[in-house]
Formats: structure tokens, sequence, C-alpha cells
């Protein structure tokens, strides 16, 4: 696929409008993980230090109108902190507050601009709005991959209206994604984890014709097993979706793929943490059980398809890693393919909320290929879908210059 990057662009006295995502989870008014804002750091420190003028907008949280709960402000405050350089502020991000603050600087130094989802123009798409805020800048850049399945106003109608390029992070994440489904070494192999199928359809349907193996883990291995005869006590199970989960292995047989469903289980009669919980073949789970992570056959099995596996795409966890011991399966196998990727065997390409949050847990996130931040974005992308705010910056002519269009 071909776009624009910042090589291609020419910044030096420009203003350049650069779509972050600063969506950060805070507690306590901090920033509670930096990952995102870190991605973004290299596009926003280069475009100063080129000449530019740089102006930040990013969306916060799912706000009803304005409300100083959704404020950016605290957000920005840590985006200056992490790049180590001061950072304006305007209260708005469009009309005078914004229209003022761009005026008033000088190329090298960095605004941000309040909550574009204060305005309903952004979710809606508004051509109106994005014109107020494309007036802000002479380039648009998008760095928000995240974001990018959200036909929103400062991701999608914005990037018509502005010559528009691919940030750092933006171009890093479209690259590893063309590595991993689009143009991969093969065999390739998915992780596919997470509590339930019904989110996920879409997903293993598309995968199912990309990858030589699918490897099923979470809870929605569950309705699998229990798909194909086997008892799974009190587990998360989706019964009303067995005859789609033996569709599923029907389909992936006819195609000749390979999938992998656990053959043992860590279970306990209940999901807590250090709850006594046994081992037990997936034959044997005992009515009052829960299965809760994949048991060491299961992670043995796994280690051995990505041990002749050259790409794999990961995108949910094994067990239920949010409590522990139930995390081992997802630590043993990531710390496997950690391992295959340093040793220059393995493309390892991870994303997703929770996946995100596993890895970094297991302390493998800098060894893999690549982790993306994004969520829905990720896994919308795995399913096959076009994402307008990519689409948007697949490479066309530029716009011509613009005349007046307050
Ligand atoms: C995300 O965190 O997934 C992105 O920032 C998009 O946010 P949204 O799901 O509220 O559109
Ligand atoms: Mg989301």
């Amino acid at each position: 696929m071909r776009f624009r990057s910042l090589d291609d662009a020419d910044v030096k006295g420009k203003r350049v409008l650069v779509r972050v995502d600063l969506n950060v989870p805070m507690q306590d008014g901090e920033v509670a993980d930096v990952s995102r804002i870190a991605r973004n750091a290299p596009t926003i420190t280069e475009l100063a230090d080129r000449g530019g003028t740089v102006i930040l907008i990013s969306h916060y949280g799912r706000p009803k109108g304005r409300d100083p709960r959704e404020s950016l402000k605290p957000v920005a405050a840590a985006v200056a902190h992490i790049i180590g350089r001061p950072i304006a502020f305007a209260e708005d991000c469009i009309g005078e507050a914004a229209e003022s603050a761009v005026a008033g600087l000088q190329p090298g130094e960095i605004l941000c601009l309040e909550n574009t989802r204060f305005h309903v123009g952004e979710e809606s798409n508004d051509a109106a709005f994005a014109r107020q805020l494309a007036r802000l800048g002479d380039v648009y850049v998008d760095d928000a991959f995240s974001v990018a399945h959200r036909a929103h106003a400062s991701v999608e109608a914005i990037a018509h209206l502005l010559p528009a390029y691919a940030g750092r992070a933006m171009q890093e994440e479209l690259q590893a994604l063309e590595k991993a489904l689009h143009a991969p070494q093969r065999p390739v192999a998915a992780i596919v984890g997470g509590a339930k199928i019904s989110t996920k359809l879409d997903l293993l349907g598309n995968l199912l014709t990309h990858v030589d193996a699918l490897i099923i883990g979470g809870g929605m291995a569950n309705t699998f097993l229990a798909a194909q005869g086997k008892g799974v006590g009190k587990s998360l199970c989706e019964n009303e979706l067995k005859a789609t989960a033996r569709d599923i292995l029907a389909e992936a047989k006819s195609l000749g793929k390979e999938i992998v469903l656990p053959v043992d289980a860590v279970v306990a009669p209940k999901l807590a943490a250090h709850v006594a919980s046994r081992v037990v073949a997936v034959d044997n789970v005992d009515p009052a059980d829960m299965i809760l992570d994949i048991g060491p056959r299961s992670i043995e099995h796994v280690v051995s398809v990505l041990a002749r596996t050259r790409t794999l795409v990961w995108n949910g966890p094994f067990g239920a890693f949010e409590v522990e011991p139930f995390d081992n399966g997802t630590i043993e196998v990531a710390e496997a393919a950690a391992e295959l990727t340093a040793a220059g065997k393995l493309v390892s390409i991870a994303g997703g909320g929770d996946t995100m949050a596993a890895l970094n847990r297991a302390g493998v996130t800098g060894r893999f290929t690549y982790v993306s931040t994004a969520g829905g974005a990720f896994l919308e992308w795995l399913e096959g879908k076009s994402l307008p705010g990519v689409e948007v910056l697949k490479f066309s002519p530029l716009p011509p210059p613009r005349g007046d269009e307050s």
C-alpha cells in the first residue's frame, strides 16, 4: 500500500496539524499508561525540529458535549513531560481560542488543542467542523492508527482538505501490518483469544483465509470444546454458538488449515487470585469447575506450532490473565514467541487493549517485532475491513491549494 510519509512532507515554516491518540487511561488525574504517547513522540519532535509549528489534535473519552472531566489538559502536560519540551494548550480546538493560540506560535513550538469530541461535528464527520479545524493548519499528519477505524472529522474529513501524510507511528504500524497478513513469510499462525466468539466471528473468518494455523485460546476456546461434545463445567461458554464453532472447524478442515485448541486446562471452582487450582485434560473437566487457563501440555503444543511458524499475529490472551496465576499460559507463550523473534526465526505482531496489557505484563513487548497500541482499529484491520483513517492516506494527487473556506 502506498501512502505519503513525513519523508515527502515540506513542513518548514508550516502549521502542521498532527492527529495523535491521546485517549489514554487516566488514574487520579495522572496518565496511567503512556504507551500511546511514547509512540507519538518521535513524530512530534521530528516535525518541531524540522521547523514546523506543531498543533496536536485528539479526542479523549466519549463526552457528551463539553465536560471538564474529559479535558486533554492533563494529558498535554504528560506529553510535554515525555518529550521534554513545553506544550501550550488551547481551551478549544476550533474558533477564536484555537486560532489565537495558533497565531501566537513560532516555528518549532508545540500546541495541544482541547478534546475534539467536545463538538458534535467530530463524530458525525461534519464537513463544516473539519473546515474549521483545517483553517488552523497548512499540512495534516495522521499519527493515530488506533483511531483509524473511526470516520470522524479529525481523522477522515480533514484529510480531504489538507495535504495529508502518515506520521512515523502510523507509518511503522502500517508497515508492520503489511508484513503480518498481506505479504507475510509463511507459515503464518494466528493466536486468537479473549472471552467470546460472538465478538470475533468476522476475525476468525478472515484469519482462516490468511493463516496456516489458527490457535484458539481464552474463554472462546471453551465454546469450541463444548462444540466437540466436551463438558466445560461452569466455564464461560456461548452455548448458542456451538453450531457456529462447528462450522468454523469444518471450514478450517476443508481449507486444509490447522486449528489448535487446548488439550489440558487449569481449572478452579471460581475465578479469584491464588484460589486452589488443578490441571486436568480437557476431557475431564468437573461440572463444578471453571477453565481459567491453558495447561502445560497445551503450552507445549502451542510453542511447538510457533517453532515451525515464520509469522505470528496475536490478538487476545489465553486465560483469565488479569488474575494470577491464570496469566501463566499467556506469559509462557509470549516468552517463547519473544525468544523466537529475538533469534530471528519469527516475525511477531500483536495488538488489542488486553493483548498489549498482557504482553506488557509478560515483559516481552520490546522483544516482539511490533505490538500495536490500537484496540478496535487493530481488530477491524484483522477482520479485513478497510479503515477510513487509512483509506484517506492512500496515495492520491495532492489537493489543489486552498481558497478561502471559512
Ligand atoms: C481507542 O481507545 O480505542 C481509540 O482512541 C478510539 O476511541 P473510541 O473507541 O472511543 O472511538
Ligand atoms: Mg475503543
